[in-house]
């Protein structure tokens, strides 16, 4: 449904800052409303004000339907009851409510995020007996040019803890090094058969660089040195966008975990039901 007042409202760009204080006016007001309303998911009154809402989705809507595709993804492969979850770069926690519904009475999610900010918000904001949350000055050129390199950096997660890892929208701004070394990660915590769903812009046969010219889905160069991880020269920095071959995913999986689905994305125009492609690995007994 469209309003007539719509057309006025382009007046004001989406994205200007007088705007968005405007909407988060709205967002104040609105919300405390639309919790009252809400019937059979009541967790999602965890959601975040608006202010709070990052990793590309601020409109409420578009953070339920989200956290509503990947809950469907989780559900359809996770087996364990009350699992450990870990989230990567789990900015202020929109996983939390993708994840709610699989805890049961012990399980426990924990989110790690380089972004100090948003970790300070997620401590405040989230119920502390079920949620945890942990922060690292690491680099990312776009997330943290101050950081600290990543190399040889562990994360303070105890080895074979983990049922279950997330990361949404953290392999797509995180170059080979660095992806390989949270893989190392990954096979350190993860125990033995558990499972990490991730995203990532899978840049296969599927997909035809000539169809996305001019716009932000133009893979059109590898990052040097690193012929599998493509990014938009659009963007100044890789990190702002990054795809990977099948090859870049079998060097990240070596011989430790299987890929055992691939949820398309509709990122490139196909049909999908979450923007990236959200591949399900299973780490391998060793
Ligand atoms: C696009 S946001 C996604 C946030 C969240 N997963 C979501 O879906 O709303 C990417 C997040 O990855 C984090 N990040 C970037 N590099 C990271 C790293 N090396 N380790 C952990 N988190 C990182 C950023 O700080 C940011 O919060």
């Amino acid at each position: 449904m469209r309003f007539w007042f719509q057309p006025v409202l382009r007046f004001f760009t989406p994205r200007s800052r007088l705007w968005y204080w405007f909407y988060r006016q709205l967002d104040a007001a609105f919300r405390p409303f639309d919790d009252l309303r809400l019937q059979i998911v009541d967790f999602l009154h965890l959601i975040p004000p608006a202010r709070f809402r990052t990793g590309g989705q601020s409109a409420i809507t578009e953070y339920a339907y989200s956290a509503g595709v990947i809950a469907a993804y989780i559900g359809e492969h996770l087996a364990t009851p009350d699992p450990q979850v870990l989230d990567l770069g789990c900015g202020t926690g929109k996983m939390v409510s993708a994840v709610w519904p699989f805890l049961g009475k012990n399980g426990h999610y924990t989110g790690f995020d380089i972004d100090e900010k948003a970790i300070a918000f997620a401590r405040s904001w989230y119920p502390k007996d079920r949620c945890s949350f942990l922060h690292a000055r690491l680099y990312n050129a776009h997330y943290n040019p101050d950081g600290e390199a990543l190399a040889t950096y562990e994360w303070p997660v105890a080895a074979a803890s983990i049922d279950l890892a997330v990361a949404f929208s953290l392999f797509t701004h995180l170059n080979m090094p660095d992806s390989k070394r949270y893989f190392e990660e990954l096979a350190r915590v993860l125990k033995p058969n558990a499972l990490a769903l991730l995203t990532f812009f899978l840049v296969d046969d599927r997909y035809n660089p000539a169809e996305h010219v001019g716009t932000r889905w133009h893979f059109d160069r590898t990052i040097e040195g690193q012929p599998d991880w493509y990014w938009a020269s659009w963007f100044k920095i890789p990190e702002r966008q990054i795809g990977v071959s099948p090859a870049g995913i079998n060097y990240l999986m070596s011989d430790t975990f299987e890929l055992i689905k691939v949820h398309r994305g509709w990122w490139t125009g196909q049909p999908g039901a979450f923007l990236q492609d959200t591949l399900v690995f299973r780490r391998k007994p060793s």
